[in-house]
């Protein structure tokens, strides 16, 4: 929670610059990607270093990579489009990476309704597959960062050379949920 508590001093310290909105966007969703990239570590590291109590924090980071989401798409409603809501439709419509960006959000938010351990049992098998669709919501963060690019490319290459690197783990998982869909729609 550190970033928001910097965030909050600096706002209250009148300390963000000549943009405060702006900058209160572009820091909380910088802090979503990272978390996010960050909760995808944690199944890589469990393999790596063979110990399992990686997975303990990876519930945690999934809910803080959401609430950042949540507080970068409520910055972006309030202090940017001073809460009109045609406009947030237009923009959705309109603006491809912010298209990409909300279906980023829009998948995050039943993968953290149904983050607990009782609707892990409650979906089984099922669970694994509904939470492999955190890949899908990476890619789209990742093309809604890109999308936005003005001049400096390299914290998109850093944060695409880190997705691909996490995904490279997860060859044969995604390739089994492939065949899985695969098979059902045969
Ligand atoms: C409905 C959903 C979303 C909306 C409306 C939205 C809107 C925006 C806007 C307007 C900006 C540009 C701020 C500016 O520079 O003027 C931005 C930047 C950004 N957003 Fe989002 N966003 C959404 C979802 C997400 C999600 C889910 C993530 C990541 C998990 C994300 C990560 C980022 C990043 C990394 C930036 C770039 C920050 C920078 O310039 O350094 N956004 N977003």
């Amino acid at each position: 929670m550190l970033p928001l508590i910097f965030l909050t001093s600096a706002a209250i310290n009148n300390n963000l610059g000549p943009d405060p909105a702006v900058r209160l966007a572009r820091e909380t969703g910088e802090w979503s990607m990272r978390l996010l990239l960050l909760t995808l570590a944690m199944s890589p590291l469990k393999q790596l270093t063979r110990s399992s109590q990686w997975l303990q924090y990876r519930r945690i980071l999934g809910l803080l990579t959401f609430f950042y989401a949540c507080a970068h798409l409520a910055i972006y409603c309030l202090f940017i489009l001073a809460l009109e809501w045609n406009q947030l439709r237009v923009e959705i419509l309109e603006r491809p990476y912010i298209t990409v960006g909300f279906f980023a959000w829009l998948i995050l938010l039943p993968l953290a309704l149904t983050s607990t351990r009782s609707w892990q049992r409650r979906l089984g098998r099922r669970w694994s597959r509904l939470h492999q669709w955190v890949y899908l919501s990476t890619f789209l963060s990742l093309m809604h960062l890109i999308w936005q690019i003005r001049s400096d490319i390299s914290e998109a290459l850093v944060y695409t050379f880190l997705f691909l690197l996490l995904m490279s783990f997860r060859r044969e998982k995604l390739f089994s949920s492939f065949t899985y869909f695969r098979r059902r729609g045969d």
